[in-house]
């Protein structure tokens, strides 16, 4: 078969290529275990689209302009898919992180005025050019991982301004947007309800055009489930989908929240007992585990194989921030997800493809190795796609197809 027309790019003489197959989202049970492994493969890439992909014997004949990318002793992945991280921020927690390694706990830091508030001091001194850079330099750092598509919190401004310009900065490297304006309350209100009143009135209605999605952190300490309630409801009318921070420390109500306002997903689940999970199970609500965060923080971690056993839909993600998981590696994650959550490279890698696209409501157009979704390829300097998750804080990623553009190369 002859084909022609636009520029194209070649990835030829993979030692294997590993994607979730076709079929609906978000990913549960047995289908999140579904991974097509092919040998000695090649992925052929038209403008920003998968044109065709299989095995080197079957590759059609080709003609017009050709760029060929030499995939000798590599093996291809679904660009990676951060769907929860928290890029936008000034300074760091540095000497916090000191403290703690002398055995201050984490909460107790954040009631003190330090953990989230100081770094929102820091943020809103950056000014939003400062952001800008900022975000940039870590969406380098999560392409170099291997990630394509990324999902930038808000949350560290906490004033009109600096929440804005935080939403805007990852629009413009490449993110899609979540206005986290309730993340804390800031030390200029005097509780979270008086917060709310000026978040919803004076800053929804513009972050509501710069965001895909809004978030909550529901969590003592932070915001009760009546107020998280009152804050995506107002985000939800607005026209934004819906996130939430829940079940981190404590057991708060954010499971039957999300699934009562039909979020997308409940992140972090650390705390998540039985009737969580079968809840989980239940219902098309995404729980994101966050493994780095729990390491971090020295934590217990998500009840991951409870879920997936249950049939609850998964997604992994790193949660990169500089407070609680200063990382911005989903092949750590998978790593993490399979020697501490106890879940298959399988079910690891559709948490970080094909179901981490879905919650950012971009299922039909990535996450999938297959003809006609957008060519985005990790490519692992590895005989077998599992050393994805096999190979701990290894720097297997070697180069990266973004748009069937390289973006990367090691
Ligand atoms: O997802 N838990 C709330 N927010 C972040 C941490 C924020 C910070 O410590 O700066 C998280 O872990
Ligand atoms: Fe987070």
């Amino acid at each position: 078969m002859a084909r022609s027309g636009a520029a194209r790019l070649l990835v030829r003489d993979l030692a294997q290529l590993a994607t979730p197959g076709a079929g609906p989202t978000p990913r549960r049970g047995a289908e999140l275990a579904a991974v097509d492994v092919v040998d000695d493969a090649f992925v052929l890439c038209a403008g920003d689209r998968i044109e065709a992909a299989g095995r080197m014997r079957d590759l059609p004949s080709i003609e017009g302009e050709l760029a060929e990318l030499d995939g000798s002793g590599l093996c291809a992945v679904p660009g990676l898919v951060d769907c929860h991280t928290h890029p936008a921020w000034g300074g760091d927690r540095v000497d916090e992180f000191s403290l703690r390694a002398a055995g201050a706990s984490y909460e107790e830091l954040h009631a003190a005025g330090g953990g989230i508030l100081s770094t929102v001091r820091a943020t809103r001194a950056l000014g939003a050019g400062g952001l800008h850079d900022r975000v940039g330099r870590h969406a380098g750092w999560l392409l170099a991982h291997g990630t394509t598509t990324w999902e930038g919190k808000s949350g560290y401004g906490l004033d009109r301004e600096t929440e804005l310009a935080s939403l805007r900065a990852v629009r413009a490297g490449g993110g899609s947007p979540t206005w986290l304006g309730a993340h804390s309350v800031p030390p200029e209100f005097d509780d979270a309800d008086s917060y709310l009143d000026f978040a919803l009135g004076e800053v929804l209605p513009e972050a509501a055009q710069l965001a895909d999605a809004a978030d909550v952190f529901l969590e003592r300490g932070a915001f009760a489930a009546a107020q998280a309630r009152r804050y995506l409801e107002g985000c939800r009318a607005a026209g934004l989908a819906l996130r939430l921070h829940g079940d981190q420390f404590t057991e708060s109500g954010a499971i039957p929240l999300a699934v009562e306002l039909g979020a997308r997903s409940v992140d972090h689940l650390e705390a998540t007992g039985d009737a969580g999970v079968r809840m989980l199970a239940e219902n098309d609500v995404v729980g994101v585990l966050l493994p780095a965060s729990a390491l971090f923080l020295d934590r217990p971690m998500p009840p991951g194989r409870a879920l997936a056993d249950a049939g609850a839909p998964l997604a992994l993600a790193t949660d990169f921030n500089p407070g609680s998981a200063f990382t911005t590696s989903l092949p750590l994650i998978c790593s993490l997800a399979c020697t501490q959550l106890h879940l298959s490279p399988e079910e690891a890698l559709s948490a970080v493809t094909v179901n981490a696209a879905h919650v950012l409501g971009l299922a039909g157009d990535r996450g999938r190795i297959a003809p006609g979704l957008r060519a985005d390829l990790t490519l692992l300097d590895a005989p077998d796609w599992r050393h994805l998750a096999y190979h701990l804080a290894g720097d297997l990623v070697t180069a990266v197809v973004r748009g069937g553009v390289l973006a990367f190369r090691r």
